[in-house]
This record gives structure tokens, sequence and C-alpha cells, in this order.
């Protein structure tokens, strides 16, 4: 028995040092390659205060498909956007790289990190196939990690240190690694249940497959979307899942969007566009919006768009007189809406609405696979549980095919993705490169909004809902 024992140590302390040897590689060789960026941009780091913070306004007319190569002329990397696009350059042919990350308080040989997070964890670092890079990244970890990351754009670094809140940080910290290195990032509470190697944006047969049946959307003017046989083998640049599709007219009481997307577990190719966006958003929000920021940025923002910027200024509050609305964020007045709007699920699903319709508006060889839409209504409702009726009202036997008229509408006449083409997804959707999993496949289990059990040939994570945030007073701020 002690054998065993010391063997399992052994193994334990082995993986250990694998983890650690590949965290210090990849910091060292970052390192190098950056020193060498970075003397391209700047010829002071300092300089970065001289970058401009680009708004969401401004890209509406940004063809986020094209723009992706950047001329590297100085001049032009002033634009926080370039100089993204310019040291994460998004490669579209490329796999998914074989990565996952995770982060936590501690490393997993402390004696603090949680036991229950112990197994939760063992199935993302042992199950996946031995070509994955494994890497928990400790929160004494992540500002040395990150600095070197993102050592080209410090701005994006320093809005990162400025977040009042870990429960931002954590939301961002998720972007930030994808967006530069790719791979599935899965909050610590969630359990893999099937190989990644498994998953449809991995199984080039499952991608045929549902291509071949499932005949691309004609949109715009009903002109049929041309598709190259490279095209189809190609993985997807980003995979979601769906967090909540609340079918009742109530559902904003639950819900900050009538579809969400979930943000624990996100697969991505480095450099993709709905990323960069994000942190764009995510870096100039912050800057405007938190205390004492020792960047001048009101020198980066252009003053016609002012309002953009700053997290007090949207929507509900902009209409509210009795809002201050000047008053800088701090730890103690940023609550879950902010959260939700900042860098939550609100404004992740915001983002990812907004590039597919640039994309629409832009292009006309986006592939557009639905294979929900031709589902009758009376299928899949005998996979039900009786629980699962309960809380639905029996919308599990309902399907996407009821917003058929509005869907081909929305595509066509104004070239607009509407949230119903994501409403009671059964099967995997695909808009451009784009994958929109189901429910049930990063949210099993939940008993409601269609959600199947974690038995479902489309379960591939489980979400435990537990503890995943670090400060306790952020607990379930933005999720309600
Ligand atoms: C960030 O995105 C939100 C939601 O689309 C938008 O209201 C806001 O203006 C954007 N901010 C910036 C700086 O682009
Ligand atoms: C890939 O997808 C096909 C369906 O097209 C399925 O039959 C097969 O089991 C999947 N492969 C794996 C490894 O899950
Ligand atoms: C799906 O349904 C639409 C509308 O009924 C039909 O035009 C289309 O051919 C169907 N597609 C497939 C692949 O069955
Ligand atoms: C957050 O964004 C949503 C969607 O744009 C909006 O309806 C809501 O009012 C915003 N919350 C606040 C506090 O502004």
């Amino acid at each position: 028995m002690s054998r065993k024992l010391s063997h399992l140590i052994a193994t334990r302390k082995s993986k250990t040092i694998v983890v650690t040897v590949l965290l210090v590689y990849s910091l060292l060789s970052f390192h190098l390659s950056n020193k060498r960026l970075l003397s391209q941009f700047y010829p002071s780091k300092n300089d970065y205060k001289q970058t401009r913070l680009p708004t969401t306004s401004h890209s509406q007319d940004i063809n986020l498909k094209k723009q992706s190569a950047v001329n590297k002329k100085e001049n032009q990397l002033h634009n926080l956007r370039d100089q993204l696009s310019f040291a994460f350059p998004y490669d579209a042919q490329a796999p998914i790289p074989q990565r996952v990350w995770q982060t936590w308080k501690v490393s997993t040989d402390n004696k603090d990190f949680p036991s229950t997070f112990r197994a939760y964890q063992k199935t993302w670092a042992d199950s996946s196939s031995p070509h994955y890079q494994y890497s928990l990244i400790p929160d004494d970890s992540i500002i040395p990690f990150l600095e070197n990351l993102y050592a080209p754009v410090p701005v994006v670094v320093q809005a990162f240190k400025l977040m009042p809140k870990n429960i931002l940080k954590a939301d961002f910290l998720r972007y930030l690694l994808l967006f530069a290195r790719g791979g599935v990032y899965s909050d610590m509470d969630t359990m893999l249940l099937k190989p990644i190697d498994s998953w449809p944006s991995q199984n080039e047969s499952w991608l045929h497959n549902i291509i071949d049946v499932n005949k691309p959307i004609p949109y715009k003017n009903l002109k049929a979307s041309p598709l190259s046989s490279d095209k189809i083998s190609q993985q997807p640049g980003l995979v979601i899942g769906i967090e909540a599709d609340p079918d009742r007219d109530d559902w904003s009481v639950w819900y900050a969007r009538r579809i969400q997307f979930c943000q624990w577990t996100i697969q991505a190719k480095p450099g993709h566009p709905i990323l960069r966006e994000l942190i764009l958003n995510i870096t100039a929000t912050t800057l405007m919006s938190v205390q004492d920021p020792g960047v001048p940025v009101s020198e980066m923002i252009d003053p016609r768009y002012e309002e953009d910027y700053n997290v007090n200024y949207r929507h509900k509050r902009r209409d509210d007189e009795t809002y201050k609305h000047s008053e800088l964020k701090n730890n103690k007045n940023v609550d879950g809406s902010d959260i939700m709007n900042w860098t939550g699920p609100g404004i992740f699903s915001d983002i990812i609405f907004e590039y597919m319709n640039n994309v629409l508006r832009h292009n006309s060889d986006i592939m557009l696979v639905n294979p929900n839409l031709n589902k009758s209504d009376e299928e899949g409702s005998d996979g039900a549980s009786a629980l699962a009726e309960e809380f639905d009202g029996g919308a599990l036997s309902k399907s996407t095919r009821r917003f058929y008229k509005k869907i081909s509408e929305s595509l066509q006449s104004s070239n607009l993705m509407p949230w119903e083409f994501f409403s009671f997804l059964k099967d995997p959707v695909i808009v451009d490169d784009v994958m929109v999993l189901p429910i049930t496949s990063f949210s099993p289990d939940v008993g409601q909004m269609g959600s199947q059990s974690s038995d479902d040939k489309m379960a591939f994570v489980k979400h435990m809902f537990g503890g995943t945030w670090k400060d306790d007073a952020d607990k379930n701020a933005g999720h309600k």
C-alpha cells in the first residue's frame, strides 16, 4: 500500500514538474519574442500612453472578417485594435491548439487547494489526450504571466491590474488567455465529461455530416452560400455554449439576455476577432470607469463617443437622472449589473451578436448551418424528464422551427442575426467560423430550458456551480 502511495505521489510530483517546466518555457519563449515585437511598436515602453482606444461605435463599419491582416507600418499601430491584431494574428485555417487553461488561488500541490476541485481538475488534466498541454495558473503567477504575454500591448495589462473586483479579473483573464494562446478555458468548478477530441468542433466526420445533411442556409436574397471543401473540414475558430434560453415573458427577471452564451467554458483559436473586440471593449470600459487610472485616458479616446467608454453610461443608467454618472468605480460600488455588462456573460453575448451582424453585413460567403430549423416540434419530447417538463412548461417539445419565418426574414432583409436562431438548440449551429453548442453541452442536468442529462451525446462539460468566484463578496454577482 505504501508503495502505491509513493507511486501516486511520484506521478503527481512529475506532473507538477512537467506543468511548471511548460509554464517556464512558455514564459521564456514569449518574453523573447515579445521583446522583439515590443521594439517594433514603441521606442520606449512608456509610449503606450499614445495608444488610441477604438470603440464599438467605430467598429460598425469594420469588416471584421477581412480586417485581420494588419499593415505593420508604425503609424498605424497607435490604435489598440491594430496592435492586438498585429501581436496576435488570427489564422482561420490553423487547428484549435491542444491546450487547457484553468486558474485558482493556489496550485494543485498546495494544501489549500480545495479537495472537491481536485476531482474536477483531474478530469481536465488527466483525461484529455496526452497531446494536450494543461496549465493551471495560480493567482501569484497571473500578473507576471500577463506582463509577458501582453508586453506588446501594456494598456491591456494596465486595465487588468486596475479592475476593482476579482470577479472582473477572473472574467477578463479567460479572454486574455484564449486570445493570446487559444485552446479550452474552463472554470475550476467544471468537469470534463468527454475527451475534447470528441467535441463536434474537432470531429471532422461530424462537421462533414452536419453540412451534407443540413444544407447551409441561403441568405442575402436567397443567394446560396458557396462552400469550398477546405472550409468544411476547417475547425471553428470559436466554440461557445448556450447558458440560458428562457422561453418565458419574465425572462429578464432571471437572466441578463434572452439568449445568453456561457463563458465558464470556451474553446478558441488564438487571435479570434470576437475575443479581440471583447478585450478592446473591456480595456476601454475599465480605463474610463475606474478610480485613478494613472493613464491619460482623455488623450486615448475619441471625445465624440465618450459615453461608450464608461460602464455608468450604458443603457438603463443612461436615462436615470438620479444615478451619479461621473462617479468612478471602486470595489464598493460595483454591482452585479456592472459585472454583467463589463466583463460577464452580458457583454460576452453582446459582442458575439455584434460580430455576427458585422460579418453578415459585409460578406456574402458566410456559412450558416442550423439543423434545428428542420426539427419538428414533436421531436425530443420523449427524452424529457417530468422535472424538466414541469420547469419548462413543455418548452422541450418546442423547436427552433417555430421561428423559421422570423429568422429568414431577419437574415434576408436586414442581415441581422436574430436571437431566435439560437433558441431551442438540440444540435450545434455554425455561423461563419463560430460554433454554438446547445445548452446540454456545457450545462447538462439543470432541469430547465431544454437541458438534457449528462448522459446525453451532446453533453461535454458539467458545471458544478460551486464557489468558482474568488472573492466571497463577489459570489453570484451577475449570475441571477
Ligand atoms: C462595449 O460594448 C457595449 C455593448 O455593445 C457598448 O454599449 C459600448 O459602447 C462598448 N464600449 C466601447 C468602448 O466600445
Ligand atoms: C464524430 O461524429 C460522428 C457523427 O458524425 C459520431 O458518429 C462519432 O461517434 C463522433 N466521434 C467521436 C470520437 O465522438
Ligand atoms: C428545411 O426546411 C426548409 C423549409 O421547410 C426547406 O426549404 C429546406 O429544404 C429544409 N432543409 C432540409 C435540409 O431538409
Ligand atoms: C446592461 O446591458 C443591457 C443590455 O444592453 C441593458 O438592458 C441593461 O440596462 C444594462 N444595465 C445597466 C445597469 O445599464
